[in-house]
This record gives C-alpha cells, structure tokens and sequence, in this order.
C-alpha cells in the first residue's frame, strides 16, 4: 500500500529479486526519510519476490504491479506516479530494465538520479544488462560505485563529477543474515556444489544447456544443488533437457534457505552477478559460467574464474578440482556500506540543487 500520495523526497525503485535483496537494509535507513519505496513487479511469482520482502523484513510502499520486463510499460508507471509523489531525488540500484526503466522515468520527469552499483562493465554490449547499466551511468546524477575499479570504469567514459566509491549493499545484508544458525534449513550434507543460471547467453541458447549437461556429467562424482530460475525452467522444459542424476533441481528458494546453501557448498557454479558477490563474500570459490564477468574484482583475487559453456577449451573436471581447493579470505566490497551509502545521501539531500521541503 502506498504510505501517501503527498509529495516525497526520495523514491527508490526496484523490481527483481535482487534489487530486493541488496536494498533490502538501506531502506530501512532511507525510511526515516520522507521516503517512497516502489516494486516494478518485473520478478511477480511469490518465490521471486515475496518471500523476500517477507524474510529480510522490508515492505514496499506500492506495487506498481507490471508483470513484464518491458522497459516502456514499467518507465511510464513509474512517470505516473512520480506526476503524484514529486519526488526530489531517485534511487535506481544496478542493471536490470526495471533500473533503467527508473533511470529514463527520472530523465524525462527531471528528477535527480543516483544510481547505486555505478561502473559495472563486462565489456560485452551483447548482455541487455551491460547495456543497461551503461545508459544508466549516464543519465544518473549522483553514482555510487562497489569498488574503486568500477569508479575508474567511469572515469575512463568520462564521468567524474559526483561519482562515489560506498561498498557494496550486499555486504551488509549477507553478513546480516549469515550470522543465524541457518544449519536446519537444509538436509544436504555438505559435500556438495551449488548452482545458479538464468543468463540469457546461458539459458535461451540450447546449445549452451546442452553443454551445461555434458559439462554436469563430467562431474557426476560430485552432487549439484540447483535452485532453478522461472527463466531457467521453463528454457530446460520447452527444449526437453534432462539434467543429469548428479543434479538435485529444487525451486528457487528464499534468501535464508539461498544463504544456507552458500554457506555449506564447497564451490558455487554461477552466471549471476549477486551470487558471485556472495560467494566471495562468504569465502566460496567460484567459477562463473560465462565468458566474462563485470564483477572482476573476485577474478583479480583468484577466488572466481570464468568457464564459459559455449566456448571453453579447458578440461571442466581439472577447473573444478582446482577451484575446490581455493581459499578465499577477504572480499573487495568494503564495511559499514548502508551507513556510508546513506550519508552520502544525506549530504546529497542538503545540497541546494535538491529541493527537499523539511529538514532531515
Ligand atoms: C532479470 C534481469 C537480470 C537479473 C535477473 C535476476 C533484465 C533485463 N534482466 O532477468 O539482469 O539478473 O532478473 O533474477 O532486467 N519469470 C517468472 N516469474 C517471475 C519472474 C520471471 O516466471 O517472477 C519468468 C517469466 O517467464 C519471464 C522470464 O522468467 O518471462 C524472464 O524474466 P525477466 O524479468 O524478463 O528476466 P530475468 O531472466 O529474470
Ligand atoms: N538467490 C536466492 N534464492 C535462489 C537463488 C538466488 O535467494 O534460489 C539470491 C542470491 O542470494 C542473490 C540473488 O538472489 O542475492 C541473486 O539474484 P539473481 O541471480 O536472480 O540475479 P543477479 O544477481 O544475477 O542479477
């Protein structure tokens, strides 16, 4: 339910599952605020949306319900409600169309934008993501860059004015809930790898699923835990692709359950970006299955190596081997990020060029 159709000062955005997730802190803090939290619905099915909202304690404010990816549709709800609430400042967080969709609703309403996970570049203009995040530097006003390598991403395109180097949200939320006793939460013993996919690249391309199943009989001494994307599913489904009996598929699950599996996996196989942070996070190596990776921080360390389905020459077997006896024990996306994040906000919010109508 929307709070209140009065005017707001800030209004945050966000429309997928890890949107969710990585904001999930800040905006608490940012409720102190006159603040409006809006849901896309891009991610609707209850286990890619409100289980989270549920499990991390946050709420939006309204739901704008979209049901679809589609850049357009979402920008103009999003217009629509900002013609109701005017906010002062915008938050989009990171890649997807419901950030970009956020990005061009503050544009043409001439609001001014942050756009946190600022500076991410795979260098591969074939991901929507990639495109995405690259139109979204460029719109935002304000950027608050994970890594002092992503800061010098955009300094690079030229973009120096107002760029901040915070951390990474998801810092704060994983350390959060990783603390709890999350054991019982799954039966598996922990001899086993875990698996996450929903990269276009990876999963609407049947020839990389089908060497997603050679690659998981190559490994057929180890058990794989598969928390399966929507996207994934129904990819596997239409094109009849049976996983290997090595391969325990499961629905998506929550946060604490996601969490439970990280911390007792000996080695993450993934294309996602958040859970590649998570695992370097929570001292898991990684092996990313994709040709190249935005987030190349965790590479530079040795804790994540990318092994792309379509193309790889390397022997799978030996690259798992390998990666099982990584130690990974310190990660690049900084301390304390919410309250860093939510100062700078503060000192954004006090500038004259942001028009905020009571004191915080
Ligand atoms: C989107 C983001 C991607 C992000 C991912 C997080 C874009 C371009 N992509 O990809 O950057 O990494 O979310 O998971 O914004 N579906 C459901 N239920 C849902 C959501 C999706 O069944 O709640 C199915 C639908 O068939 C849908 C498909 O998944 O068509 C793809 O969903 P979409 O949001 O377009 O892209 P994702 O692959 O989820
Ligand atoms: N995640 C989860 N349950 C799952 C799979 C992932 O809670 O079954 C969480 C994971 O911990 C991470 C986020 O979802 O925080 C990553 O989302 P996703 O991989 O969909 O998107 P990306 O990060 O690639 O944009």
């Amino acid at each position: 339910m929307l709070k209140s159709l009065e005017k707001c000062d800030i209004l945050t955005i966000a429309g997928t599952r890890p949107e969710v997730i990585k904001l999930s802190e800040l905006v608490k803090q940012l409720n102190h605020y006159r603040h409006v939290y809006a849901y896309t619905g891009q991610h609707y099915s209850e286990n890619m949306k409100d289980i989270f909202f549920d499990e991390l304690d946050s709420s939006s404010d309204i739901d704008l319900c979209c049901n679809t990816s589609d850049i357009e549709i979402i920008k103009y709800k999003i217009i629509d409600l900002i013609s109701k609430i005017k906010p002062s400042l915008m938050i989009v967080y990171g890649d997807t169309n419901s950030s970009l969709a956020g990005a061009l609703a503050a544009t043409e309403t001439k609001t001014k934008l942050i756009h946190i996970e600022a500076g991410l570049r795979s260098f591969d203009m074939r991901m929507p993501e990639e495109r995405n995040r690259i139109k979204i530097d460029r719109l935002a006003d304000y950027l608050f860059c994970p890594t002092t390598l992503s800061r010098e991403y955009l300094r690079f395109e030229g973009i120096k004015e107002n760029v901040f180097v915070t951390g990474n949200l998801i810092v704060d939320v994983c350390q959060k809930f990783a603390r709890l006793d999350l054991k019982a939460r799954n039966n598996f013993d922990e001899d086993f790898i875990l698996l996450t996919l929903h990269r276009a690249e990876n999963v609407d391309d049947i020839n990389a699923l089908k060497i997603l199943v050679i690659r998981l009989k190559e490994i057929s001494h180890c058990k794989v835990i598969f928390p399966i994307h929507p996207r994934t599913k129904k990819n596997l489904e239409v094109n009849k692709i049976e996983l290997p009996q090595n391969v325990i598929t499961i629905d998506p699950v929550g946060y604490l359950d996601f969490l439970s599996l990280l911390k007792k996996t000996k080695l993450v196989l993934t294309d996602s970006g958040g859970v590649q942070e998570e695992a370097i996070i929570l001292g898991k190596p990684c092996i990313t299955l994709r040709h190249t990776t935005e987030r190349a921080e965790s590479i530079l360390m040795g804790a994540n190596r990318l092994y792309p389905l379509l193309q790889n020459s390397e022997d799978f077997v030996s690259v798992v081997d390998e990666m099982l006896n990584i130690q990974v024990r310190d990660h690049p996306y900084g301390k304390s990020v919410t309250f860093k994040t939510v100062n700078i906000i503060k000192n954004i919010i006090l500038q004259p060029s942001v028009k905020i109508h009571h004191q915080v």
